[in-house]
């Protein structure tokens, strides 16, 4: 996400946070800014695209001489990557500067206050609110503007601020997002995660929950928001940058999957308001919805494997038919769009070269493209009619983890929408949905806690010829995607099938301690899937099954069980596919492979 680096002391600020923020890269950007402070005048650079960008424009910071500065690397949120939604944002006067990491909720009712009272705004972001509001509590004590600021903002927010009038002193602020302070000989420093100042200090204060702490040159104060002075702790840091970078994670995918809890909530939190679903998104009414006779959702890689489950709890859901396609077949199969037809076209970087072209092959047919899209901005979330972001974050490793998780959340919550407004859903039975919607983080966090049992039983599989996934109905398309984990990071041959279909040919790949795993997590499949499971083990395979909790009959079947927590059928995918995903990944660090960056692979597929 978004980073953030301040520096205030004896050494020139603008080349510490270009380098601050190169350091932070790792987390994904789109544009970057910095503001500098000096001879009582705030200057200003901003630049789309890379860091390398601003580098150019000041001259590796060379430009922009003083001591005092802020700056930030921006992962679009609210508006497209843009000069004018960039931060540093600035009051009117340019006297205040601002750098924001996080989401200011209630910025809309606060801009239009603003508004009122004459402001005028330049972006379309909700850290310009802040610019203004500090501008408009700010009468000289910048401690008392920002209490007072903070008193009025909900959200979550790491922020730098910079006064043009008081140069000898900037400002960090923390409320439910990443923020440390450190410090040297020569100065102190702003930063939204370690590694950007690690190489100037590794003296550093973790800034707690609704913090507010002063810099000077030579030393650092702590505030609460009722401005009491408060004394912390320093930490010293003895990991090195790579480590922190992935938070001491060996690998940025170990790091994802372990992200997926909070994916999760970020995803399906904005979206419900108590138990209700509101797509603010969506620019479709309840009547539009309605209308909507079928479903076509378009993919690739594991955005498609995500489809073939939303195709599973769309259709049983709301009763709406949906056909899967993988975009590199859509766009080339004149495919038959009827009346009422809507298109999804899913995918986590919003660049995929198949899909955005499907994408344009449905709106020239003029059908209503809805994106589920992880990166704001990109082309997908700008081409498509509405789009409904998957809040997973950056995504470094290549092969996804947590924005197929979030993923499946909206294709879910879609699901449910649909079902309320169509009337196929009881209302009692969608209130318990959404009770067990709200119980996966929670039982994503259960099931990563089981890792070393995963990873004991994957190190048995490093020298796999083939490894074969089976299941039923949703059951399959989680089949799918951990078929597709385990190959594209570990390169041993594996296949998904749907277990039904293993007597038509699959079987005779079945030799002498070859390791099926069965996913059965649909009660309503459990026999058909043993049935298969005794099949694969009358050939010699050894058989690792997924099920529900309490599903012991299984015990009968399968050499090695793995059990997932209770949940709604429908919702089972979120919870199978993390000890497929840690199987995947263990096989593939037990080989030594280069697990965040397979061979042939790329995380962005912009070509055909
Ligand atoms: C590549 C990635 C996959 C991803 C697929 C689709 O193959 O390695 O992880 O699922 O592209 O990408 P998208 O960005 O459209 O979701």
């Amino acid at each position: 996400m978004c980073g953030i680096v301040g520096y205030i002391g004896k050494e020139q600020a603008a080349p510490i946070i270009l380098d601050g923020l190169g350091k932070l890269e790792y987390r994904g950007y789109d544009s970057a800014g910095m503001a500098i402070l000096k001879d009582g005048q705030i200057q200003i650079k901003k630049s789309v695209g890379r860091l390398k960008v601003l580098e150019e424009l000041t001259h590796g910071g060379s430009l922009m001489e003083g001591v005092v500065g802020i700056g930030h690397t921006r992962w679009a949120t609210h508006g497209a990557p843009s000069n004018e939604n960039s931060h540093p944002h600035v009051n009117q006067k340019e006297t205040i500067a601002v750098v924001h990491n996080g989401i200011i909720e209630n910025y809309i009712p606060l801009k239009n206050k603003l508004i009122e009272k004459g402001y005028s705004f330049q972006s379309e972001t909700d850290t310009e609110v802040l610019a203004h509001l500090l501008d408009y509590y700010y009468k000289g004590n910048p401690l008392e503007a920002i209490t007072k600021v903070l008193h009025r903002v909900e959200g979550s927010y790491a922020l730098g601020i910079m006064f043009m009038d008081q140069p000898d002193q900037i400002f960090a602020v923390r409320k439910d997002s990443p923020l440390i302070v450190g410090q040297n000989e020569d100065g102190c420093f702003i930063a939204s995660d370690v590694p950007a100042i690690l190489k100037y200090t590794r003296k550093v204060y973790f800034v707690d929950n609704q913090e507010i702490v002063r810099l000077r040159h030579d030393h650092m104060h702590f505030y609460t928001v009722d401005e009491e002075e408060i004394t912390k702790e320093a930490t010293t840091i003895d990991w090195d940058t790579e480590a922190a970078e992935k938070a001491g994670y060996e690998h940025f995918m170990l790091k994802e999957m372990y992200e997926q809890p909070k994916t999760v909530i970020d995803t399906l939190k904005p979206r419900l308001k108590g138990n209700e679903i509101h797509f603010d998104e969506l620019k479709m009414t309840d009547e539009q919805l309605k209308a909507v006779r079928k479903i076509h959702i378009v993919a690739c890689g594991s955005a498609y494997h995500a489809g073939v489950t939303g195709k599973y709890v769309l259709e049983g859901v709301a009763r709406i038919p949906v056909e899967v396609d993988m975009a590199s077949e859509f766009r080339y199969r004149s495919p038959i769009l009827e009346e009422g037809a809507m298109v999804v076209v899913v995918s986590q970087s919003g660049e995929t070269a198949d899909t955005l072209a499907a994408l344009r092959e449905a709106k020239k047919l003029g059908f209503p493209v809805l994106g589920i899209v992880n990166a704001v901005g990109s082309s997908i979330a700008r081409e498509a009619d509405s789009v409904i972001y998957t809040w997973a974050g950056p995504e470094i490793a290549v092969a996804t983890t947590k924005a197929y998780s979030a993923q499946l959340i909206v294709l879910y919550l879609l699901a449910l929408k649909f079902g309320m407004v169509k009337g196929t859903l009881e209302q009692n039975c969608y209130e318990e949905m959404i009770a067990d919607l709200k119980k996966l983080p929670d039982q994503i966090e259960l099931l990563l806690a089981h890792k070393e049992k995963i990873q004991h039983f994957a190190n048995r599989y490093i020298g796999a010829k083939d490894i074969f996934f089976i299941g039923r109905g949703i059951d399959y398309s989680i089949s799918l995607e951990g078929s597709l984990k385990l190959k594209e990071i570990s390169y041993i041959h594996s296949e998904a099938y749907a277990a039904g279909e293993l007597k038509h040919g699959t079987i005779s790949l079945i030799e002498e301690g070859t390791l099926v795993t069965a996913v059965s997590t649909q009660p309503a499949l459990y026999q058909k899937t043993i049935s298969n499971m005794v099949e694969v083990k009358a050939r010699g395979a050894f058989v690792m099954a997924i099920t529900n909790e309490g599903n012991k009959e299984i015990e009968k079947a399968a050499d090695y069980v793995i059990y997932i927590p209770d949940t709604n059928p429908y919702f089972t995918n979120s919870l199978a596919i993390i000890p497929l995903q840690l199987f995947g990944y263990y096989v593939a660090v037990g080989k030594g492979c280069d697990v965040d960056k397979p061979r042939n692979l790329a995380k962005s597929v912009t070509v055909e």
